[in-house]
């Protein structure tokens, strides 16, 4: 249900308040809060304040994830009891949040009353539906600690390879896959015991009877349509039932009926969802029910990462539906922060905690930086360090505060007022004009483009102001109205930047609200102050210093604590979005020598009508061979001409859509921006065979 919005004159009016309930995914009880979590958090309260901002009644709710296997494992290690454990870091993460500024409405944990009786209401109405089964399964247990082991948890050598140290279900050297049981001197990574295969009865959700649903729903408008694609390919390979239990000793609530056996940690979590809300209802004396009955007229959006689709938009939408509540609007799935291009390091000090962050720097930067590289997309995002200093002192520094300190001066010489007149209604109508567009993009997640749209107004101000140059007016006693005019002008602009950035930035909007005396909400769209009294200019906003990030890099290379694997970014193996490819089957000799390699001058490189990932390379290895390339994602087609690469001189032609390609260049990388043709030697001649 999208707000009915309609275009009054220049002005926004929203002719309905919408109801929202907002989360963002419930991070493990288990670590610490880092910059990659920060991701998702920052584009959530974004969203949210956005939302607010415009006048709709919007919630924002969150918890702490605390049950599980490796958050009693964790708590054993540190000798204390789970509970304090899940305790102390709800503390840590709820400090860590408000540095940030994110601003929950409440911020519970999975580990609480309301969970325990909703986890059990949902589970006992899937059961009276027929919709959980039970059988046995034989797993991997630990004699020692008589503990049944996960995956992650058992180490050996790989069967096939004879690599070492594999951990789980595939081997990260040569890609082949097994069951654990199948690791050579399989040994469990709690106590070092030889794991036993043992069998003990598990109860599942079956979720295959939901197969007609989900096919429907995934496509229904509830999801990105590049997650639809995914799931779709799921869905078609058939889906297998859940299993929604785990044997003591664990971690998480008892299920209801079955002595010795608890929730899985997955199916309390969404719970957790609807818990935190209920319990901020409850203490705000509001209506629980009204968001979550079947016929609720409540959006509901999920916030998540794009590693738990499948948690969020199968078992959810099924669990709910079967339980008879609403499911939910949109789900919103994002990508991972990579740091300079790479994932994030310990080793290389990238790996870096949000409160390192904070000790160092404003949290407004990374908000904006972070805004500037989101979109509606799951695309991953970088953090490059150097490009972060530069985009927030050129940005926020330079160009949005730099028409307050430069205009702001000459109005609180003359008495502080604004003037009644604007000189350049053009000027002020482009932003009038943009408010819809910005308000648009921030509804859809395109927070890159909104900024670039902000910045343009920004570049237009500040264009405008140069030119005028009150600085100079101001020598001549005949201008003085003039001045005021045309930093009043500024102000304005000014205090519409700020009305289109206060999303994004809460502290620095509010310092500005003091300053121009004005609450700026954008309910209503933007209206022009005239004389109207401001404050004086006080500096909103620092540069970045490069010595900060050093700091922060030196900072997290000494105090990185090892993530627990919970909380680690995913590895390729448990990704489906980072397929990783098997080691193809041997070859002979032979048939390598088969491929006549060359080197190749790119003499002209272009873009394919239509085709998205491809350049038309022409290539010279003393003849002219014509190569269809998928590596548009990394390379402008002209930054190609005169490189040398390596092809595939003798591969068989292929008739393409577009035309013949008669080779193939070599590239290697894991894709997107990150995919580099190979280079030889600059000595190296057009045409040389590369043995
Ligand atoms: O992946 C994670 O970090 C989980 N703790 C997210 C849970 S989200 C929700 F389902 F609770
Ligand atoms: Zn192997």
């Amino acid at each position: 249900m999208k707000a009915e919005a309609a275009l009054k004159g220049s002005q926004f009016i929203m002719s309905n308040k919408r109801t929202i309930l907002v989360t963002s995914a419930l991070p493990y009880a288990n670590g610490s809060i880092h910059l990659g979590h920060m991701v998702e958090t920052i584009q959530t309260d974004i969203w949210v304040r956005f939302q607010k901002h415009r006048g709709h009644d919007c919630t924002y709710v969150c918890a702490d994830d605390a049950h599980g296997t490796a958050i009693m494992l964790t708590a054993e290690k540190a000798g204390i009891t789970p509970e304090e454990q899940i305790e102390r870091v709800r503390i840590e993460h709820e400090a860590d949040f408000a540095g940030f500024t994110i601003d929950f409405d409440h911020y519970h944990t999975t580990h609480s009353p309301e969970n325990k009786a909703l986890s059990e209401l949902i589970y006992n109405r899937l059961k009276a539906n027929g919709h959980i089964s039970e059988r046995e399964i034989t797993q991997a247990f630990d004699p020692e600690k008589s503990l049944f082991l996960a995956d992650r948890y058992i180490k050996g050598t790989c069967p096939k390879c004879k690599a070492e140290d594999q951990y789980g279900d595939n081997c990260e050297v040569c890609g082949a896959t097994y069951s654990p049981m199948d690791l050579l001197d399989a040994s469990s990574v709690i106590s070092g015991a030889k794991p036993i295969a043992k069998a003990s009865k598990h109860l599942f959700f079956k979720l295959p009877e939901f197969t007609e649903f989900l096919q429907e729903w995934t496509r229904a408008g509830h999801l990105q349509p590049e997650v639809a694609n995914k799931l779709a390919e799921w869905l078609d390979s058939g889906l297998q039932e859940w299993d929604i239990s785990r044997d003591a000793p664990y971690f998480g609530f008892e299920i209801p009926g079955e002595s010795g056996k608890y929730f899985y940690v997955w199916l309390d979590a969404p719970i957790g969802y609807m818990a935190s809300h209920q319990h901020y209802c409850e203490k705000n004396g509001l209506n629980f029910e009204q968001y979550w009955a079947k016929d609720s007229q409540a959006e509901v959006y999920h916030f998540i990462g794009k590693d738990i689709i499948n948690f969020h938009a199968l078992f959810w939408p099924a669990m709910l539906t079967s339980a008879d509540f609403r499911t939910p609007t949109r789900v919103f799935a994002h990508g991972f922060l990579t740091v300079d291009g790479k994932k994030m390091s310990k080793s290389r000090g990238t790996f870096i905690k949000a409160s390192t962050y904070l000790k160092h720097l404003d949290p407004e930067y990374l908000r904006y930086y972070y805004a500037t590289k989101l979109t509606g997309g799951v695309d991953d995002i970088d953090l490059n360090l150097e490009d972060f200093v530069t985009r927030v002192n050129s940005d926020l520094v330079g160009k949005v505060v730099n028409i307050a300190s430069r205009t702001a001066k000459f109005i609180t010489k003359a008495g502080g007022v604004l003037s009644a007149n604007n000189p350049n209604e053009a000027l002020w109508q482009q932003f009038v004009d943009k408010n819809h567009h910005i308000a648009e993009l921030y509804e859809e997640r395109e927070y890159g483009k909104a900024m670039r749209e902000i910045m343009a107004l920004a570049d237009a101000a500040n264009e405008y102001i140069a030119e005028m140059a009150p600085w100079s007016l101001n020598k001549d006693p005949s201008q003085a109205q003039a001045v005021q005019d045309v930093c009043s002008l500024g102000i304005n602009c000014f205090a519409a930047l700020m009305t289109f950035l206060k999303p994004v930035l809460p502290q620095t909007v509010s310092k500005a609200e003091a300053f121009l005396n004005a609450e700026l909400s954008w309910a209503e769209g933007i209206h022009y102050l005239k004389e109207h009294k401001i404050d004086t200019f006080k500096p909103l906003m620092t540069r970045i210093d490069m010595k900060a990030i050093d700091a922060i890099v030196d900072e997290s290379q000494e105090t990185a604590a090892v993530p627990s694997s919970e909380t680690a970014a995913p590895s390729t193996s448990d990704n489906p979005w980072l397929t990783k490819e098997p080691v193809a089957d041997e070859i002979e000799f032979n048939d390598f020598a088969k491929v006549d390699l060359r080197i190749a001058k790119i003499v002209n490189a272009e873009s394919v009508e239509g085709a998205d990932k491809l350049l038309r390379l022409t290539l010279d290895i003393g003849e002219t061979k014509n190569v269809f390339a998928g590596i548009k994602s990394a390379y402008q087609p002209e930054t190609l001409i005169g490189k040398l690469t390596v092809m595939v001189a003798n591969l068989k032609p292929r008739k393409m859509k577009f035309g013949l390609s008669e080779g193939m260049v070599l590239a290697a990388g894991p894709g997107g921006k990150d995919l580099f043709i190979l280079e030889p030697h600059a000595g190296a001649q057009p045409g040389m065979r590369v043995m």
